[in-house]
């Protein structure tokens, strides 16, 4: 059985919110953190002092998941500070509040290119750097609205439908080395969800059976599990990981 210690891990968009706090809790497990971005610098230095003000260790690499050429960059740079790269959360999202009529052709674009053909752009690197190591894991991160559609974001329902079709054919493809697995998040505190959660987080939480949104750390942990050797015959599935919301 592969050590898990020092192996490289990947987080796309660990600058803040559930990628932040997955980035915490892989090193925490013993993995050596990419902690990736591309606008908020800021954000991805302070994910990188958290991880090591708990013992982990971690690189900042800025790289816009929705570019081949510098998700390359990204992996390369990984693999000369860790050598093997052995686990990708794609993380990264894009979402905007707008029903058809107000959303843009270049929105609607942005929502597939950053969720889904990131994540695709980022597996598609690092796939032959698992093939080479032996083991791999990616997860990916979907949303409840992949299941449920939105009225408020069509391009998010839709990148994240498509996540769990990318889910189910890379789990079949990079077979048996690697597996690959999406979790799906109901709602949960992040700044993504600042502004929604201001203003109706009552509302939101009498809909979910737990009575309460996630915190993101309750995120990381299913990650978590995934990746760790107790999660390595689930392949091909998604956690739903929403407080119940679908038994109301
Ligand atoms: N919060 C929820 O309730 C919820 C529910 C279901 C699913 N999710 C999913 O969970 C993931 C994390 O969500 P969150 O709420 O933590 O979001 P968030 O707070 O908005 O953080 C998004 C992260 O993605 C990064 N990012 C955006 N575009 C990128 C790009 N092109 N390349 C690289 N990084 C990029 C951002 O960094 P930069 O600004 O530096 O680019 C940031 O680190 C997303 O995939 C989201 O769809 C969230």
């Amino acid at each position: 059985m592969i050590s898990l210690e020092n192996v490289g891990a990947i987080v796309t968009g660990s600058s803040r919110g559930i990628g932040k706090a997955t980035a915490l809790r892989l090193a925490q497990d013993g993995f050596k953190v990419t902690v990736n971005y591309s606008r908020d610098e800021e954000g991805a230095q302070e994910t990188k002092k958290t991880v090591e003000d708990h013992g982990g260790s971690a690189i900042v690499v800025r790289a816009d998941v929705t570019k081949p050429d510098e998700v390359a960059e990204m992996v390369e740079r990984t693999a000369e500070e860790f050598g093997d790269i052995g686990v990708l959360v794609n993380n990264a999202g894009f979402s905007k509040h707008a029903t058809i009529d107000k959303l843009s052709h270049d929105e609607w674009q942005k929502g597939l290119d950053v969720n889904l053909t990131g994540s695709f752009n980022c597996a598609k690197a690092v796939a032959p750097k698992m093939k080479d190591l032996g083991w791999g894991r990616i997860v990916n991160i979907s949303s409840l609205r992949a299941m449920t559609g939105s009225d408020h974001g069509s391009h998010y329902a839709s990148s994240k439908a498509g996540i769990l079709g990318l889910t189910k054919s890379l789990a079949l493809e990079l077979a048996p080395e690697v597996t690959v697995n999406a979790v799906s998040p109901g709602y949960t505190r992040t700044p993504m969800t600042k502004d929604s959660l201001e203003e109706k987080e009552e509302q939101i939480a009498a809909k979910i059976p737990l009575g309460r949104v996630a915190e993101s750390p309750e995120i990381a942990g299913v990650v978590s599990f995934l990746v760790s050797h107790d999660g390595s015959y689930v392949t091909g599935e998604t956690i739903n990981a929403n407080g119940g919301i679908y038994m109301r």
